[in-house]
């Protein structure tokens, strides 16, 4: 920690950027510096953040390659999205003391103009899932789904990144559905949890020498719709293994995001099985959040609906945390616990 405010003013810390990246970002590319405690202005709200989400689009967002951002530049806050309690608000409509999903940065408290900012009901689930199977990797996964995909029972249903919270969500979905639900997953224990905290029927480990073989003997009458969140070698071995019309929905690319220069796909494929290729973009679908969050909040009472996080402690701790997530060791969703749910 570095950098000190002038004397008397509180301070917080927050993470900023010290270089680009250049593939996985390492904790070394970030700083941690103390910072003054913001005033909220007339029409603010003062957060204190609990949980800081960290999420795979953040390595597309600080390098510039996310919906318009631009690159950040050595000494910007990192941006991201938290589940924050209003410590002070100004602002109509927030009281002190709700719970709300906004933009914060890497900080211990920001403040936020409300645009974008959700309220969240402490009392209808764990907080935390306002970032994760209740929020938008989980509206990613309905919308992927339910919009897109639409699945009929007795389908075979394939997701990758199986143990994250979007793959984890898309399969239990197509569960729900009455599907046959295949994941592939980077390690025994992530398969374990796809196949045992998730239900799934099966789980391929794609880092096997053989995962190809694995991934044909469990998907034998073929692959009706499979729900990319990696793309690379993994998209090109089951669009291979798709049966004729099967349905590829393209939501992510992370097997891709520390590369200099993708990987090309060979697409003969698609032609030859009359296959639909369809890109997501989770925004598309905020209008059906009311809707997926109360069939949702439903499932997870009932135990329908399940969810893995993967915690670190304190804001200091969020470069390493990203660092882990960037190079597939997390285990479900990554979150840091920056402070408590209640001051
Ligand atoms: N289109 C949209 O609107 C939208 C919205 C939200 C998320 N997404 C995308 O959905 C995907 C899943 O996101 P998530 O939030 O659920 O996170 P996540 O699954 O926890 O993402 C990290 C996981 O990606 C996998 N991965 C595969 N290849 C990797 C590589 N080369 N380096 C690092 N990780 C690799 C790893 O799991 P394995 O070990 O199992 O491979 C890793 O644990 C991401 O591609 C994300 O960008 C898209």
């Amino acid at each position: 920690v570095g950098q000190n405010p002038p004397e008397d003013d509180p301070a917080m810390l927050e993470v900023r950027l010290r270089r680009l990246p250049r593939g996985v970002p390492l904790p070394d590319d970030f700083e941690t510096v103390e910072a003054a405690l913001p005033e909220p202005a007339a029409g603010q709200l003062l957060c204190r953040v609990v949980y800081l989400s960290l999420d795979p689009y953040l390595r597309g967002a600080i390098s510039g390659r996310h919906l318009g951002h631009a690159p950040l530049r050595p000494g910007d806050v990192v941006p991201g999205r938290s589940l924050a309690q209003v410590v002070r608000s100004r602002l109509a409509g927030f009281a002190d003391g709700d719970y709300v999903v906004a933009e914060t940065g890497w900080r211990e408290h920001a403040l936020s103009a409300g645009q974008g900012a959700r309220k969240v009901d402490p009392a209808a689930a764990p907080l935390s899932t306002a970032l994760g199977v209740l929020g938008m990797p989980g509206l990613t996964a309905w919308a992927g789904v339910v919009e897109l995909l639409r699945p009929r029972a007795g389908d075979t249903f394939v997701v990758s990144a199986a143990a994250g919270p979007v793959g984890s969500t898309a399969g239990q979905l197509a569960r729900i559905a009455g599907c046959r639900v295949v994941g592939i997953a980077g390690s025994a224990e992530k398969c374990a949890h796809a196949t045992g905290l998730f239900g799934f029927d099966a789980c391929v480990d794609y880092k096997h020498p053989r995962w190809r073989d694995h991934l044909a003997a469990a998907c034998p009458d073929g692959v009706d719709g499979y729900f990319d969140n990696v793309g690379g070698d993994t998209l090109q071995a089951v669009l291979e293994q798709l049966r004729p019309g099967g349905t590829v929905v393209l939501c992510g690319l992370v097997s891709q995001y520390n590369l200099d220069a993708p990987t090309g796909l060979s697409l003969g494929p698609v032609i030859a099985r009359r296959a639909r290729l369809l890109g997501l973009v989770v925004y598309d679908h905020e209008h059906r959040f009311a809707e997926f969050h109360t069939r949702a909040s439903a499932w997870l009472r009932e135990g329908r609906l399940r969810y893995l996080e993967d915690r670190a402690t304190g804001l200091p701790s969020a470069p390493a945390h990203f660092h882990r997530l960037m190079s597939g060791q997390n285990v479900g969703k990554s979150l840091v616990v920056v402070g408590p749910e209640s001051a």
